[in-house]
């Protein structure tokens, strides 16, 4: 079979080629994830940025040859480069990043895991999403104090409740398309849910694009309080769940921009004079991603963007956080100037 063409710039279309295509396309991992699960969303969405998603562990090993490329592309981390973690919030400021708060509205701390020897959302089975639900939630109900909440399974939730909760920011959309075409959804809403402290500022997404998604968040700019939560919730979620990982690579994600940290620390930051092309310049400068007011592929209301570290492989985590504060930094600089 020859070589499928991928339309499109994304990093699938850049690097798979017929040479790559040829040795790959017999390959299978143990959990059967072959080459077509990969490529699938890229293939059916020709305006993907990256294009491929990860079925399982393995699928980085298996699939090298297609992953390695896009990996160094993303996050400039090469084959001889070894990935390592720094979670320890002693290095940053104790105080807000916008003391007065006049631009940054809010900060959110994810985080993306899945669980060690499951298959990814590709070709997770129904049986082994839910028993990937039951593992998460035996650790997610020992949690106490700030971190303690309750579980609310996207079966038992009304429209109008699970649309508030979008538009809070505290749960994920239904029918991403680039999901749909990897075989996330398959069964939705089946054994997804989200868990909710009491104050809504620490909360696990369970069975979206990754097993977990991780998040500590808060009005306002107290960026080493919000990682400082997260980094509690995650030494609490570690002794009871072992998640995947690699050591070059360090957390395995679906999508492999999520690789390595596995983290994405973001602000919304309300920036009414730059104008655009300024905003994104500067992000760039700082190895930061411009995101809408609700995240991915969606646009700026009132001025007011999502701002985050683009690399989260081959940096560690602290270095990611301080990279945002200096961009922040520079931004709210620019904007008052
Ligand atoms: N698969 C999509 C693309 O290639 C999203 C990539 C990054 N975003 C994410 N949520 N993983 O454009």
């Amino acid at each position: 079979m020859a070589a499928p063409r991928i339309e499109g710039e994304s990093l699938l279309a850049r690097f798979l080629t017929p040479e790559v295509y040829q040795a790959l396309k017999d390959r299978e991992t143990y959990f059967g994830v072959r080459l077509e699960h990969l490529i699938a969303s890229g293939v059916q969405n020709p305006d993907s940025a990256i294009g491929v998603y990860a079925g399982d562990e393995e699928s980085y090993s298996v699939f090298a040859p297609l992953l390695d490329p896009i990996i160094e592309a993303y996050h400039g981390f090469g084959p001889g480069d070894r990935h390592v973690s720094d979670l320890d919030p002693g290095g940053l400021e104790d105080q807000p990043l916008d003391p007065a708060g006049r631009y940054v509205l809010s900060t959110r701390v994810r985080v993306a895991r899945n669980l060690c020897c499951f298959p990814f959302g590709p070709v997770i089975g129904f049986r082994e999403r839910r028993m990937a639900e039951r593992a998460i939630l035996g650790a997610l109900e020992t949690l106490e104090g700030e971190l303690a909440g309750s579980y609310h399974p996207l079966p038992a939730l009304d429209p109008a409740t699970q649309a508030r909760l979008v538009e809070e920011h505290l749960l994920f959309k239904a029918g991403d398309r680039f999901l749909e075409a990897g075989g996330f959804n398959r069964h939705w809403p089946d054994a997804r849910g989200v868990f909710l402290n009491r104050e809504r500022t620490f909360l696990v997404w369970v069975n979206e694009e990754d097993q977990l998604r991780i998040i500590s968040m808060e009005k306002g700019s107290h960026l080493k309080r919000v990682f400082s939560r997260l980094v509690q919730a995650l030494a609490e979620l570690e002794r009871r769940l072992s998640f995947a990982r690699s050591p070059r690579l360090g957390y395995l994600t679906s999508c492999p921009t999520n690789l390595g940290t596995g983290m994405r620390a973001s602000v919304h930051v309300r920036l009414q004079r730059l104008p655009e092309e300024e905003i994104q310049a500067i992000a760039l400068a700082h190895g930061l991603q411009v995101r809408g007011t609700h995240g991915e592929h969606t646009q700026a209301e009132g001025g007011v963007y999502d701002v985050s570290n683009k690399r989260r492989l081959g940096i560690t985590e602290v270095e990611a956080l301080r990279q945002l504060e200096a961009g922040i930094r520079a931004l709210i600089r620019a904007e008052g100037a």
